[in-house]
């Protein structure tokens, strides 16, 4: 066992931490309280090549081990999880799909910019009637030779907006249930394709969420992914390393509102003593410590597991499930030792707790979470 971060991880880990100061700190609360799409950070993040951070460089990306990833995670959500959650999408359900099961000519095509920060993707399973239960989508894409017909809504797309290339997963042969599912690149402005309403959401406000709609819209038989009915495949095996990114967001979400909540602690003060003095906040914090650090072996297990090619679903899947109950868990407790002004957006603790509660949501619920894990451990 080792458990020492390698110099180019922690060269990886402060060059996070100084952007997410200098870059992502100024106007967070602004752009939570507009709805604001943190174009610009997104763009920088690019440069600094945070959104293919796995990818190879022969394909525009960065070269960077999953270790790496978790940890620019962590600290990109301390201060901003609506910026986050983009480097998030992008890197693995987008970049990592498209490097392990695109062929070369769509890496070329799709791949390279995406890596590269150029473009951004989008990763669209869920719809209005399927969201746990993803086999049930009814998004049609009916082969018609050379190309395929796309019909259907696809909701709360991160990146829905913003996006140029669409990961969307369709059902072509409804008679072979999941089998029959392909997932299709689409681009931005194909005709029939629309971007729906926003959505106005309680957390991660800067990030970008819309329905989707397809009519009629014809996507060349090259733009799908794999065989024949690869697609529900395709989305699960994304899925597993979605995850990892999910539970390292709400990692740092978790440890964000940690770390403003003992600065307060020890400034502070009642009673005669600073809230550090006090038991009652001792132990609080003495909690969140253990809870986040649990949180952070667990992501960097299945982020190490990733990287030596060992299964990772199960792992994965704990990470996010643990991870996420302790950013839940943290950030309460984070509003809860600063009182009164942890319920005012100035403090930031407030919007980390909002941030909080979609990392037991999107990328398999908790209820999803935990049935992957007891299938894993009942095998
Ligand atoms: N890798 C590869 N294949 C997998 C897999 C994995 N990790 N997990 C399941 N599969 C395969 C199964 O082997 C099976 O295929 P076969 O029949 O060929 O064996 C197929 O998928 C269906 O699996 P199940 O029979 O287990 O199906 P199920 O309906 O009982 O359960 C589920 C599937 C695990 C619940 C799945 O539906 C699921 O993960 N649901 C949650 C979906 C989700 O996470 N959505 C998030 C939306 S994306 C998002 O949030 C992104 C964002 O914008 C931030």
């Amino acid at each position: 066992m080792y458990f020492e971060l390698s110099e180019e991880h922690l060269m990886i880990r402060q060059a996070a931490r100084d952007f997410a100061q200098t870059e992502l700190k100024p106007g967070v609360i602004e752009r939570d309280e507009h709805q604001k799409f943190p174009a610009e950070q997104v763009r920088k993040m690019g440069e600094l090549g945070f959104l293919g951070m796995m990818v190879s460089p022969q394909y525009g990306g960065s070269g960077m081990d999953a270790i790496s990833y978790v940890l620019v995670m962590e600290e990109l959500s301390k201060i901003d999880a609506s910026a986050s959650v983009i480097v998030s999408v992008n890197n693995s359900l987008i970049c990592y799909g498209l490097e392990k099961y695109a062929n070369e000519a769509q890496k070329q095509k799709y791949l390279v910019p995406l890596a590269r920060g150029e473009k951004i993707g989008a990763f669209c399973l869920s719809e209005p009637e399927a969201g746990s239960d993803a086999t049930a989508l009814t998004t049609t894409a009916i082969d018609m030779g050379d190309y395929y017909l796309l019909n259907g809504v696809k909701n709360w797309i991160t990146n829905g907006g913003t996006a140029s290339t669409y990961l969307v997963m369709a059902q072509t042969n409804p008679a072979k249930r999941h089998h029959g599912i392909n997932t299709l690149i689409v681009e931005k402005g194909m005709e029939g394709f629309t971007v729906g309403a926003k959505e106005n959401k309680m957390g991660i406000r800067g990030s970008d969420t819309h329905s989707l709609h397809f009519s009629d819209v014809k996507v060349p038989k090259e733009n799908r992914i794999g065989e024949d009915g690869f697609g529900f495949k395709f989305a699960m095996n994304t899925l597993e390393g979605g995850r990892i990114g999910i539970a390292a967001q709400a990692l740092g979400i978790a440890s964000g509102a940690y770390e403003l909540a003992l600065n307060y602690a020890k400034e502070r003060k009642a009673f005669g003593k600073t809230l550090a003095d006090l038991q009652a906040t001792q132990f609080k914090l003495a909690d969140m410590a253990t809870e986040i650090e649990a949180s952070r072996l667990l992501c960097l297990k299945a982020a190490w597991l990733k990287d030596n090619d060992k299964p990772y679903a199960q792992a994965s899947s704990m990470a996010k499930l643990y991870a996420s109950q302790t950013a839940m868990k943290t950030t309460v407790e984070a509003v809860q030792i600063h009182g009164g002004y942890g319920f005012v957006k100035e403090y930031h603790v407030e919007r980390l707790m909002r941030d909080a509660k979609i990392t037991q949501i999107y990328e398999g619920t908790s209820e999803i979470q935990r049935i992957v894990i007891s299938r894993e451990v009942l095998k």
